[in-house]
C-alpha cells in the first residue's frame, strides 16, 4: 500500500466567461445535474481520498443549491483571482493535515467525462516518483503557430513532441506549495496548470496517456457533447 495520502482539489472558482451565460460553468446542467455535482460525484467514486477541498469564487450564490454542499466530505475555500490562486487557497487550507510528500491531484471542475481507469492509473503509475505528472494525450492535428491578433501562420510546429495538458495532475504537496508560490511572484498570469508552475521550479512533470474523452467544457457545444461521451461511458 502506498503510504503517502491522495488530497483532491477541484478549483470551482472560475467564471466560465466563454460560455456566454450568466451563470458559471460549473452549474450548468448536463443531464439535469450541476456539472460541479457530475465532476465530484465522479472524482470521490474513485475512492482513497484523504480530503477533498472546492475552492469557489467569493460571490458564488449557487454552489448551497449544489446536491455536493450537503456532503460532508466535501470542504470549501475561497478561491482567487487565477486559477492558480485558487489551487494556491485549497493547499493553504490543507496545510496542517497534508503532509509534504502527500500527493494532490488537482482536477478542473469543467472536466465532467474524467473515468475511474484514468484516475487509478495516473495514481498508481506516478506512485513512485519523486514529482508527480498528469493525464495528457499526444497532438494528433498539424499545429500551426498564428501571429498574435492576425490570421498569419508564422510556422508549423513539430507535432512529435506536442502533448496536450489534462487534469487530474498530481504533484507532491510540498513541492507544489512551493512551485505554485513562486509562479504567482515571478510568473504572475503564466501558471496555466499546476505542471508550469513545477516546470518553472526545476521540475520534469511525467506525460501519463489519459482518454482523449477527458474534455474540458468551454464553450456550449461541449454540454452535448460531454453528455454524449457519459451516456457512452456507462459501464465502462
Ligand atoms: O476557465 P478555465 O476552464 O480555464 O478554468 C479551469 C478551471 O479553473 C475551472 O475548473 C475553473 O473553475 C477554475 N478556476 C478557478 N479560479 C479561477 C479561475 C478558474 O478555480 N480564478
Amino acid at each position: 500500500m502506498n503510504a503517502h495520502a491522495f488530497w483532491l482539489v477541484v478549483p470551482a472558482a472560475g467564471i466560465g466567461q466563454r460560455m456566454q451565460s450568466d451563470l458559471p460553468k460549473q452549474y450548468l446542467t448536463l443531464n439535469d445535474r450541476y456539472l460541479v455535482d457530475v465532476t465530484l460525484d465522479r472524482l470521490l467514486t474513485c475512492g482513497g481520498w484523504a480530503g477533498c477541498v472546492v475552492p469557489l469564487h467569493r460571490g458564488d450564490q449557487w454552489w448551497r443549491t449544489a446536491s455536493s454542499s450537503e456532503n460532508p466530505f466535501i470542504e470549501t475555500c475561497e478561491g482567487g483571482d487565477e486559477r492558480a490562486d485558487s489551487v494556491m487557497a485549497a493547499l493553504a487550507h490543507l496545510r496542517g493535515r497534508a503532509r509534504d510528500d502527500d500527493w494532490v491531484l488537482v482536477h478542473d471542475v469543467a472536466r465532467p467525462c474524467v473515468h475511474n481507469d484514468d484516475i487509478t492509473r495516473l495514481r498508481n503509475q506516478l506512485a513512485d516518483d519523486p514529482c508527480g505528472g498528469l493525464l495528457a494525450a499526444p497532438v494528433s492535428d498539424t499545429v500551426k503557430e498564428v501571429a498574435p491578433g492576425t490570421d498569419q501562420v508564422l510556422a508549423t510546429r513539430d507535432r512529435s513532441r506536442l502533448w496536450r495538458a489534462f487534469t487530474p495532475q498530481m504533484f507532491r504537496f510540498g513541492a507544489l506549495c512551493e512551485a505554485l508560490q513562486q509562479g504567482l511572484e515571478h510568473h504572475p498570469g503564466a501558471i496555466t496548470d499546476e505542471a508550469s508552475a513545477m516546470e518553472r521550479a526545476g521540475w520534469q512533470p511525467r506525460v501519463v496517456p489519459g482518454r482523449a474523452d477527458n474534455i474540458k467544457i468551454t464553450v456550449p457545444e461541449d454540454l452535448v457533447l460531454a453528455e454524449f461521451i457519459l451516456a457512452r461511458q456507462v459501464g465502462s
